[in-house]
């Protein structure tokens, strides 16, 4: 949530992050080159040149692979949360690395000559019928083409004018990039690879990628079928815990079949329910916290108000709300949602008595 542009919205935690990426990045081209001149003995050793452009490729390979897992893992495991939080710079990093590897092939295969090296990237080869003899270096260019779009729209700014379905509709496009990607591997390198180890480690990671979908689709679609059914009157109250259920300043995640999840807070002897789909990227407010009086989603750190569902000025968002009641110590919620943004009276209840009975 920002009001105004700013370049890069750096934290300690993210600064943290961004150096373990680079680490790890210079880590692995450093072995990869090194494996590669112990491996690769004369007559067949490969130049300084090649090694660094297979190290650049495969590096953006596994970061690709890296970035289309977190999702997932993130929904099968919250731990694996503060990944999420920073993907979108390891999605830059990725296009970087890529780019990268797009250059240093680019000037290794078509550099020499004097037609302009794109020119003569396009040109030289159009056998788009040909299974072994596919462009396949056109597949890789627009694989580039699709993570410059996301890296240049990842920030918050892109965000907020672009809307936020056409933002996310936008980096949906991460899936027929890493397709593009697949089949540029598929039809370029591994073409003259005599090694089964990258067809081998290719064929894994597509299966660890679709796996971990499936794997959270699955747990997903569990939650929701096993939700209860929202009563059919307008204005009927459920029962959904006791305040005992709720940790201080946490929420109760409320799934009912056929509506949006709800998120049930308790703070300061308050109830309050909002809806528990973020304004930002749809993150779940009820795995975050209450943080300076305002619900803070676990992702990118977007705040509400949660008697009123609003976020605090200068910024803008709204989500809906939702009327909640205190019986004994039962919360009781009435599951239609207002017009988003509506304040709604929180439920108060008495804090219980150390050593009382719930
Ligand atoms: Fe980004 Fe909520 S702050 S999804």
């Amino acid at each position: 949530m920002s009001a105004s542009y700013t370049w890069v919205g750096w934290n300690r935690q993210k600064k943290i992050y961004d150096a373990v990426v680079a680490s790890g990045v210079a880590l692995y081209l450093a072995t990869f080159i090194t494996l590669g001149r112990l491996l690769f003995r004369p007559p067949h050793e490969l130049s300084d040149e090649i090694l660094l452009l297979r190290a650049l490729g495969t590096c953006a390979i596994v970061m690709l692979h890296i970035v289309l897992s977190i999702g997932p893992l993130a929904r099968l495991d919250r731990r694996f949360l503060p990944l999420l939080y920073n993907r979108r710079h390891l999605g830059v990093a990725t296009f970087l690395v890529a780019a990268s590897h797009a250059v240093a092939s680019l000037l290794q295969y078509h550099g020499f000559g004097n037609v302009n090296p794109l020119v003569s990237l396009l040109a030289s080869n159009t056998n788009y019928l040909s299974l072994t003899a596919f462009p396949f270096e056109i597949l890789g260019l627009l694989a580039l083409v699709i993570l410059f779009l996301m890296a240049a729209t990842s920030h918050d700014f892109w965000l907020r004018n672009l809307s936020p379905r056409a933002w996310k509709s936008l980096h949906m496009l991460v899936y027929a990039c890493y397709a593009l990607v697949v089949m540029h591997v598929a039809l370029g390198a591994l073409q003259s690879e005599r090694s089964i180890v990258y067809p081998v480690l290719l064929g894994a990671g597509i299966v660890l990628v679709g796996s971990l979908h499936l794997m959270a689709g699955a747990l997903e679609t569990t939650r929701d079928t096993r939700a209860p059914a929202p009563p059919t009157g307008t204005n009927e109250f459920i029962d959904i815990c006791s305040i005992d259920d709720i940790p201080e300043k946490r929420a109760r995640n409320v799934c009912l079949k056929g509506r949006e999840r709800i998120a049930v807070f308790k703070y300061d002897g308050q109830v309050s329910a909002v809806s528990s789909v973020c304004e930002h990227q749809g993150g779940p407010l009820a795995e975050g916290k209450i943080i300076d009086g305002c619900i803070t989603c676990p992702w990118h750190g977007y705040q509400y108000l949660p008697a009123s569902g609003r976020s605090p000025p200068p910024f803008t968002e709204k989500i809906n709300t939702y009327r909640v009641t205190i019986r004994g110590r039962r919360i009781l919620l009435d599951p239609n949602p207002l017009p988003k943004g509506t304040p709604v009276e929180p439920a108060r209840f008495q804090p219980a008595l150390e050593g009382a009975r719930p």
